[in-house]
């Protein structure tokens, strides 16, 4: 059992699709400390059941967005789809979007067009970002920059790339998100980038149901496991636990800035 008490954040999940049963893992998540959790949409057919779970609880809020990996064609969105659905209370954010080099190959032309439609919603609707990003970063800072995203900021969410694209992404207002990834022993690179980042740039996730981090690797992953993955990070940086809680914590507060804080 866990010694801290300073509630957590985890900033990226789809509880459409964990494992468990939601009540009883929303459930494990408060036993766990995990006072917030952002339900993250990957395409347009299942989104309203993402919307359904941030009315449900008070304590989960909701984004829309379709995922780079999402097939091309089906229910590609517009600016005007997009800024329509997140006209709710309690959808906070743009995403998750992106480019993705790793699963999909050949042209992407649909997929830049898709990630600049996703950032224009988020520049118009003053919602920001969470962002994909797989062997793209070039092209993914690139465009980034050439739609304005750092008017409306965001999060660079499961962060595998570089200390360079996590300064520029950083430069342009956005924060970065480790996942479970950043346990495993073969991260070491990544571990060095998560050292560097600042405190005040620092977000953590499960991206459950995927990712589960050590000691839970291979699992199903779920909300409650963003502990592991808080406690490692700590370790790493030298920090306190209670620290790294309270500053992931406020950080996600002052990103999403639509999301409204539950007492624990
Ligand atoms: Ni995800």
């Amino acid at each position: 059992m866990s010694l801290v008490t300073t509630p957590l954040v985890d900033s990226h999940c789809h509880l459409p699709l964990l494992e468990r049963e939601l009540d009883a893992a929303l459930e494990s998540a408060r036993d766990a400390g995990v006072g917030h959790i952002l339900c993250v949409a990957v395409d347009l057919p299942t989104f309203p059941g993402v919307r359904d779970i941030a009315h449900r609880y008070a304590h989960v809020f909701g984004s829309v967005g379709v995922h780079p990996n999402s097939e091309s064609g089906v229910d590609e969105p517009d600016v005007a789809k997009l800024l329509e659905l997140a006209d709710d209370p309690r959808i906070v954010a743009i995403g998750e979007t992106g480019l993705d080099y790793y699963r999909q190959s050949g042209d992407l032309t649909w997929q830049h067009a898709r990630f600049r439609t996703h950032i224009a919603a988020a520049v118009d609707s003053g919602k920001p970002l969470i962002v994909h990003t797989r062997e793209a970063s070039a092209d993914t800072i690139r465009l980034l920059r050439e739609e304005g995203a750092e008017r409306v900021g965001g999060v660079m969410h499961c962060f595998v790339e570089d200390w360079r694209t996590a300064a520029a992404a950083m430069e342009m207002g956005f924060y970065i998100s480790f996942s479970g990834i950043v346990t495993f022993k073969t991260a070491t690179e990544l571990q060095a980038v998560a050292k560097q980042v600042p405190l005040e740039r620092l977000l953590v996730e499960t991206d459950a149901p995927w990712l589960a981090p050590v000691p839970k690797r291979g699992k199903s992953n779920e909300p409650a496991f963003v502990r592991h993955t808080a406690e490692f990070l700590a370790n790493l940086r030298n920090e306190s636990a209670e620290e790294l809680a309270a500053a992931t914590t406020r950080n996600f507060f002052q990103l999403f800035t639509a999301a409204m804080p539950v007492a624990a």
